[in-house]
């Protein structure tokens, strides 16, 4: 069954290749979506050679009559909006006919991003290793309610008020608790300033034209950041992000019902990353790990910090099958495992020498169960060369054997396989769009 909207989500630690695989299926839709996350996010995307590094601007932004949304569940910083619409249109991408935000999306603030820096220096060994964007604070003032959203930039003079108390707030923070500069408000009002003229013929009732859009039978993408184990609530917490990175989101981050998603696509690479700290049962620190880390160039998108690498999770794939609702899955960097001897798959964890996790434990949260646990590898052999290769037909035996693991472990179809950064080098056994 294909369906008229896809959720694509990562089903790791973020960096799954979701970027590149959103702009590959944006030929057959309507409208891409981002419903949450903010700048912390760096999807991919590489065109006749040509690399392009989003970060707020949803993927489908490089096809023309396309419309892409920033819905109310992102949080937008002004600046960093600002500066990917000017590196578009100065390579000769028509960003502000095709973009449209919400107006309900929470500002990231100058002082956020200080806030968010300020806690790592403070929290020393335990820090989180965030993006430093201000994410985390953020999402925390959406929740607090005190919040200044895109549309207060249709009100300038209660801006300027809101501003000033939200202000004093951060910055009694900044100085006394957390011994930092203060920021000013005459700089974030300059930024809000700055960002009015450009931003306001953008925003736009996002929920309502999706809703047109599907009245249509449009094909509309949703374009998840992050993945399913950084996710406040089922993520590694507290080693998490702090919003909710899995299929559910969508909907409420779109301004649509869970009704108006159709299909669930889960990214997952051959192998897995992660960016930052906190618990990787698969993680290795040896010649593979090195290996993975040079083929797969894992480096982050936004950082540029270098990722850990390690092998396939399936216990943890399982669980993103779970909580996504994924009716698909899309397995990316195939390529990066070209020429090992064996490739492994973990298929369960021990604690003490006793299997404790097979499939995944129904009473326990992901977290719980991989503290201290060590994984349980199932070994299968190697292939030499899938780099670029476009028909299934034409991968190595040991290769298609290894994608047929995690069919049968994941128990979900494999629709797509990327062998390649680049945006042809993708094998679509089917597309979920139909
Ligand atoms: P995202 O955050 O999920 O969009 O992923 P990123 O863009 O942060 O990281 C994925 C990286 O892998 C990018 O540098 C992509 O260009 C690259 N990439 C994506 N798919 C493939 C693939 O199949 N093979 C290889 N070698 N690289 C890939
Ligand atoms: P994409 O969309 C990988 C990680 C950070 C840190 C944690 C919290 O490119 O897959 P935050 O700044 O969000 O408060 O940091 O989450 N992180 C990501 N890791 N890919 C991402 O996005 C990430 N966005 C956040 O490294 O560990
Ligand atoms: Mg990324």
């Amino acid at each position: 069954m294909s369906g008229n909207s896809v959720v694509i989500v990562g089903t790791q630690w973020g960096d799954e290749g979701k970027g590149k695989i959103v702009d590959l299926l944006t030929k057959d839709v309507s409208a891409v979506v981002r419903f949450q996350g903010g700048h912390n996010a760096g999807h991919t995307l590489v065109i006749d050679g040509q690399k392009t590094i989003l970060h707020l601007v949803p993927s489908g932004i490089l096809h023309s009559n396309v419309r892409c949304y920033i819905g109310n569940g992102v949080v937008v910083s002004l600046s960093a909006l600002i500066e990917e619409i000017n590196m578009l249109e100065e390579s000769g991408v028509q960003v502000c006919d095709s973009l449209r935000i919400s107006p309900a999306c929470p500002l990231i603030l100058p002082s956020h991003i200080a806030l968010d820096k300020a806690r790592e220096v403070a929290m020393g060994k335990q820090a989180i290793g965030t993006t430093g964007r201000g994410i985390g604070p953020a999402y925390e003032d959406k929740v607090a309610r005190r919040s200044l959203k895109v549309g207060d930039l249709y009100r300038f003079d209660t801006l300027e008020e809101k501003l000033k108390i939200v202000l004093e707030y951060h910055n009694f923070l900044l100085e006394h608790y957390y011994h930092e500069a203060p920021v000013s408000l005459e700089d974030t009002l300059q930024e809000c300033r700055l960002a009015e003229s450009r931003v306001l013929p953008m925003i736009s009732d996002v929920g309502a034209e999706l809703l047109v859009l599907r009245q249509q039978k449009k094909k509309i993408l949703f374009e998840g950041a992050q993945g399913t184990l950084l996710d406040v609530d089922h993520g590694t917490y507290p080693y998490v992000t702090s919003s909710t990175t899995t299929a559910g989101a969508a909907a409420t981050g779109a301004g649509v019902g869970p009704g108006d998603l159709d299909r669930f696509m889960g990214i997952t690479k051959a192998y897995t990353t992660r960016v930052g700290s906190g618990p990787f049962p698969t993680e290795l620190n040896d010649e593979i790990g090195r290996h993975m880390a040079v083929t797969g160039k894992e480096f982050g998108a936004t950082t540029g910090r270098a990722r850990r690498c390690g092998w396939l999770d399936s216990v943890a794939l399982k669980r993103a099958v779970q909580l996504n609702s994924l009716t698909s899955l899309c397995v990316t960097k195939l390529d990066v495992l070209d020429g090992l001897e064996t490739v492994k798959i973990c298929t369960g964890y021990s604690l003490d020498g006793d299997l404790i996790v097979e499939d995944m434990d129904p009473n326990g949260g992901l977290a719980d169960a991989i503290e201290g646990c060590r994984p349980q590898y199932t070994e299968l052999p190697g292939w030499r060369d899938t780099h670029g290769i476009t028909e299934y037909n034409s991968l190595p035996e040991n290769a298609k054997n290894y994608l047929k693991q995690i069919e049968i472990l994941a128990g979900i179809p494999i629709e797509v396989i990327s062998t390649g950064p680049g945006r042809e080098q993708t094998i679509i056994l089917k597309n979920p769009l139909g």
